[in-house]
């Protein structure tokens, strides 16, 4: 007989590690992430979550990439080719490729991309971007190919040697279009475009946007896909990122115009990191493969200096906790969170700043902090008063961010702290619901549920070697 359905218990009397279901075993973990990606998968494109975002996300995708890399090689590189495949003329690579799903919105018609001269006709697309992260993929995708098969070698590099013009023509559309004049930081005009839509960085930028009278109306059907309409952004911050999506329609999606009247207008420090690091892979894949592109070279070189030189100058010289600089009126954003970090990304930093910002992130006001189920950065350290632990991007812990600092910690050469922040991401994940973000304290999985990039993730920390 089961607990009768009356029974209450004194919620202070729970243990938070009571909440999750028992730690898996590595091989059963491991199982249970092919299989979401394997179930979120439509052949050529794996949903970014199966309820919440049945489409294509541009960077969830390469992260899915990663994954997929480890069941299938050259499953993988078609992922990775569905999302080229939607490459703008100009190139752009749009943050969300539609599949055929209805419960999503902004779907495609509120996006209104389809008269744009830009889109390929045979694909429906939203109209802004997502942080560059698809050229890290790519590499990590040779990488674990040369793990596997000489056939799978073969296979990565030849797509690798295929889609590298376009993946340059994508670094050549930020360059031109996104990298401020003023501070040199890569531009972003909504918050999506940062992947961390409602983060407090954010905050004082959307003060800036008023909705007008002629907002369409709309209906919300985000919520309809997580338990709690708390761990979503609130429907103000929504009529904010709709009436961008109405400026960005009437700007005709014109790149030179949309950056310059946007009521959002910052420059990212996270996305520049990342421009900065993707753009050196896109080197190292060119003499890789020994590709004759050498003004190519030379331009992703000076963007990547240039990138972290931005990130370097937005960095405070006491910390190192880098700052958004609000394009429409110059001031620096001083909202700490994880994107603070950056720095750390990229390797922009002087040695003794770098060792500054990396006690602070492993101290106990992030990383470190005496409560967590799991000791990785959340989004918003408690410490800070933005946070939330429950909703979205105001407080919980991400994995697909503990990958990538972890990762990053492993390039350069930090293994003892790379294998570390594996290990404790492998915690948070470890129930094998694969939520997509993590409420900190209790390690409880929020939002969607089987999201593929956590999955992915997952697969990588387990199968990938590189921490070894
Ligand atoms: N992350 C957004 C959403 O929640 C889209 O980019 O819909």
């Amino acid at each position: 007989m089961g607990v009768p359905v009356t029974a209450s218990i004194d919620p202070t009397s729970i243990d938070p590690t009571d909440l999750r279901a028992p730690e898996l075993p590595p091989t059963t973990l491991a199982a249970r992430a092919a299989a979401v990606l394997r179930d979120n998968d439509t052949g050529t494109l794996v949903t970014a979550s199966p309820k919440l975002y049945p489409h294509m996300w541009s960077w969830d995708a390469a992260f899915i990439a990663i994954g997929l890399a480890h069941l299938d090689v050259n499953r993988a590189l078609t992922e990775l080719d569905t999302l080229l495949s939607a490459q703008w003329s100009d190139g752009m690579i749009p943050h969300i490729v539609f599949t055929d799903a209805t419960s999503y919105f902004p779907g495609p018609d509120r996006w209104g991309t389809d008269s744009v001269p830009q889109r390929p006709p045979h694909v429906r697309t939203s109209g802004i971007c997502q942080p560059p992260v698809h050229a890290i993929a790519l590499r990590r995708i040779v990488d674990i190919a040369r793990h596997v098969s000489r056939d799978d070698v073969e296979l990565a590099e030849t797509f690798a040697a295929r889609t590298w013009p376009a993946l340059y023509r994508w670094h050549r559309w930020l360059a031109r279009h996104r990298m401020s004049e003023s501070c040199g930081l890569i531009t972003i005009v909504h918050g999506w475009e940062s992947g961390m839509d409602n983060s407090p960085r954010w905050d004082a930028p959307y003060a800036h946007v008023q909705p007008g009278p002629d907002l369409p109306p709309y209906v919300r059907l985000d919520l309809l896909g997580v338990d709690d309409p708390n761990e979503r952004p609130s429907d103000a911050e929504y009529d904010r990122y709709l009436w961008l999506i109405e400026q960005l329609r009437r700007a005709d999606y014109d790149p030179e115009v949309v950056p310059k009247t946007l009521d959002f207008r910052v420059g990212d420090v996270f996305t520049t990191a990342l421009f900065a690091i993707a753009c050196d892979d896109l080197v190292e894949l060119a003499h890789e493969l020994s590709l004759d592109a050498p003004d190519e070279v030379a331009e992703l070189r000076t963007w990547a200096a240039h990138a972290r030189e931005a990130v370097a100058h937005s960095a405070d010289p006491d910390t190192g906790l880098a700052f958004d600089k609000d394009l429409r009126n110059g001031d620096t954003t001083r909202t700490t969170t994880v994107a603070a970090f950056s720095p750390l990304l990229c390797s922009a930093l002087p040695e003794h700043l770098e060792h500054r910002l990396l006690t602070h992130l492993t101290g106990p006001a992030w990383a470190g902090h005496p409560k967590f189920h799991a000791a990785v950065a959340p989004s918003v350290s408690p410490t800070e008063p933005g946070f939330d632990a429950r909703r979205y991007w105001r407080g919980p812990q991400w994995p697909v961010l503990v990958w990538l600092f972890s990762f990053a910690f492993q390039r350069r050469g930090w293994t003892g702290l790379a294998r570390n922040w594996r290990e404790q991401g492998l915690r948070l994940v470890a129930d094998g619901s694969f939520g997509e973000y993590y409420e900190p304290f209790t390690g409880e999985p929020l939002g969607s549920t089987q999201q593929s990039w956590t999955a992915a993730v997952t697969l990588d920390w387990l199968c990938g070697r590189w921490w070894a």
